[in-house]
């Protein structure tokens, strides 16, 4: 393990992002080792692959949690540490004028789920946390017990699309139905937005008039399996370094945003 970075990684379905990340911890292209492998989903399939492996996994079902939630509110087991007012004041997964009740209802479902997340990665020390095609915003609450210190960001996530451009649950979907011409991928650290977080590498192809949303997936997932590791080594070799921007926008408002920047 000497030199070598301690991954976690969450899933939600086949887990293939996953699959290229283990191949590469095993082959030297990561200086890495997954050492455990989290899931929403009872049934996903990236859990059966990493059981294969001998990789620890564990299950936190967040379907049954929220649905017990809205059978009955009063039953839920909110966090002890859990403060409302914080996570809503850090939140930007929802504008500021969305319901209310639903954003607490979200937050504190979600933050019920993210306990028991926490509660299973105890066991598992790690460097950095990958989310592999994990399906679950995170709020605030597990962000800030996974990442104390921002300015030195430890959780990733694949997204597929050229982001900013088609944040979401669709982003091969977005591009495509959009008419884009230029599809892509994203490896970015994560924020308290949706796939709002400083980005750290891209890919992208080329939509041609043939291409299909299957074929713009497979274009899209091919770059995938080759960033994520790309991105997730930049991190073992201590290659990626936060700056903050200050720039005014053409509404001569003062906005700040922390870039990542690529070192040697
Ligand atoms: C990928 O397209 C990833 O960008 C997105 O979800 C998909 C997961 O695929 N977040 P897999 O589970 O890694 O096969």
């Amino acid at each position: 393990m000497k030199n070598k970075i301690r991954i976690g990684a969450l899933i939600s379905g086949s887990g293939t992002n996953l699959k290229a990340i283990i191949d590469s911890c095993k082959s030297g292209k990561i200086d890495g080792k997954v050492v455990f492998v989290g899931s929403d989903n009872p049934n996903a399939k990236g859990l059966e692959r990493s059981k294969k492996q001998k990789i620890p996994t564990f299950i936190v079902n967040y379907t049954s949690i929220i649905q017990n939630f809205n059978k009955n509110p009063k039953k839920i087991k909110i966090p002890d540490d859990f403060d409302l007012d914080d996570v809503l004041l850090k939140q930007s997964l929802f504008p500021f004028d969305f319901e209310a009740k639903k954003i607490k209802a979200f937050m504190i479902t979600r933050a019920a789920a993210e306990a028991k997340l926490l509660e299973e990665m105890k066991d598992y020390p790690f460097d950095l946390l990958v989310l592999a095609g994990f399906m679950r915003n995170l709020t605030p609450y597990f962000i800030d017990r996974v990442n104390p210190e921002p300015e030195n960001p430890k959780i990733m996530n694949i997204h597929p699309a050229l982001l900013p451009a088609f944040p979401g649950v669709d982003g091969y979907g977005d591009t495509f139905r959009y008419g884009c011409k230029v599809g892509g991928c994203t490896v970015h650290f994560v924020d308290y937005g949706e796939d709002s977080g400083p980005i750290i590498g891209q890919k992208t192809f080329q939509i041609n008039k043939d291409d299909t949303l299957e074929t713009v997936k497979q274009k899209g997932l091919q770059l995938e399996w080759k960033l994520y590791p790309e991105s997730i080594q930049l991190f073992a070799k201590k290659c990626l370094r936060i700056e903050k921007m200050t720039y005014i926008q053409p509404n001569n408002k003062i906005t700040k945003r922390a870039v990542v920047k690529i070192v040697d």
